[in-house]
């Protein structure tokens, strides 16, 4: 088996496959195309991968291979260069690119987009989503950290007593879970706000304060995912959460329903009456963001509060996020490994979950209704 490691385009600094999972292929049989400086944006190094084994190539060569890996959907230009047959990794999101994926199945090309593995338990090592947003969500505090005016931590000192920096969390999903927790290892006093009020306990374990809302709906058929709440609720909901917004220094937004644009929670009074000098870092920019004012890459400064809209944080510590990808990669990769030869197995609702296009066709169930 021939698998090429494509360079992602150049605002991607992450790479799909490390020198330590190629590796691994090559001892379980493959071959390994690494497209030059596929990996140096991560910090690793053409020499890393050659050094164990894998040869590194021209970008015409690696599209070739049977087998392409990378983070960032292919651009259209290259499709040109594909050929029926050939396996395709990535994140394609394929409900915002349903034109790509149409293309995709023309060329005969099986596309498996790794953000549309489903989140059950036996995939949570294959989760790309999980993984990149755990990371993300660490990157979202120390981003936080760098830019309040304030410390995190309470310091006791000659000249005085600096009070702890109050960050507030809304959404207490995979990303937000993991900024309660860097919060707190920073010394801060954290809250957190979830409508799963099951989330309540791991908040708790992780030492921030759980914003009780009562009235929720939960529906435990919603794979862990939020569902819509009523009118009255999002009023209870937005008149307890003004309150924690305007007295917090930090504010982490990570609040979504997959599928669905992101739930504006953060109004443009409310930003005008939060404190100078406070950050808001808004993790759901990409999909319109949880504050009003958010743009999606930008950092803007709006009433004194600066609000960020980076929609890609795992891009900002591209070592860690690109092994976490690649062992994800490699968990998806090896039980359809058999002698050698790459095999789709579609009775598996793992597989079955992930393949967009497929023999000339879009097999993936949502973009076939
Ligand atoms: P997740 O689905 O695990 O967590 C989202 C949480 O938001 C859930 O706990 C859900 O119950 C909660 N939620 C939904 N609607 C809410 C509402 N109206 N009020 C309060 N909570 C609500 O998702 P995950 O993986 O933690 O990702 C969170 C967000 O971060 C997503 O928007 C994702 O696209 C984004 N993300 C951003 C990255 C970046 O670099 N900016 C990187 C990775 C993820």
């Amino acid at each position: 088996m021939l698998v090429g490691l494509l360079k992602e385009p150049d605002f991607e600094t992450r790479v799909a496959l490390t020198p330590e999972v190629v590796k691994t292929l090559i001892d379980k049989g493959a071959k390994v195309l690494v497209e030059t400086d596929a990996g140096l944006a991560a910090s690793f190094r053409n020499s890393d991968y050659e050094a164990v084994g894998a040869e590194i190539s021209s970008r015409s060569a690696v599209l070739a291979a049977e087998l392409l890996v990378a983070i960032q959907p292919l651009a259209t230009e290259f499709f040109e260069q594909l050929k029926a047959g050939q396996l395709l990794f990535g994140m394609y999101q394929p409900l915002v690119n349903g034109f790509r994926m149409q293309k995709l199945a023309e060329k005969g090309v099986s596309c498996i987009s790794m953000d549309a593995i489903p989140r059950i338990t036996r995939a949570q090592s294959m989760d790309v989503l999980s993984s990149q947003a755990s990371l993300a969500g660490y990157q979202a505090v120390l981003r936080a950290a760098g830019l309040l005016p304030r410390l995190f931590p309470m310091m006791m000192t000659a000249a005085g007593t600096i009070a702890p920096a109050k960050v507030l969390v809304i959404g207490a999903g995979v990303a937000g879970l993991q900024a309660i927790a860097t919060a707190k290892r920073l010394g801060a006093v954290v809250e957190a706000f979830d409508t799963r009020p099951s989330v309540k306990e791991q908040v708790e374990s992780l030492g921030g304060r759980f914003v009780e809302v009562p009235g929720a709906v939960e529906d435990k058929g919603a794979g862990g995912y939020a569902v819509e709440q009523s009118a009255e609720y999002k009023q209870k909901q937005s008149e307890e959460l003004e309150k924690r917004i305007v007295a917090a220094d930090v504010v982490i937004t990570t609040a979504l329903i997959p599928g669905r644009p992101a739930p504006v929670l953060i109004t443009a009074s409310m930003v005008e009456r939060m404190r100078a000098g406070s950050v808001i870092i808004d993790m759901a920019a990409a999909a319109g963001g949880n504050c009003e004012l958010t743009k999606n890459n930008e950092i803007c400064t709006i009433h004194e509060v600066q609000i960020v809209g980076n929609g890609n944080l795992p891009a900002e510590k591209p070592q860690d996020a690109s092994r976490m990808y690649a062992k994800n990669m490699l968990n998806y990769l090896m039980p359809c490994l058999k002698d050698g030869k790459f095999t789709l197995n579609f009775e598996d609702e793992i597989i079955k979950g992930s393949v967009i296009t497929h023999g000339g066709a879009v097999v993936w169930g949502p973009l076939n209704k």
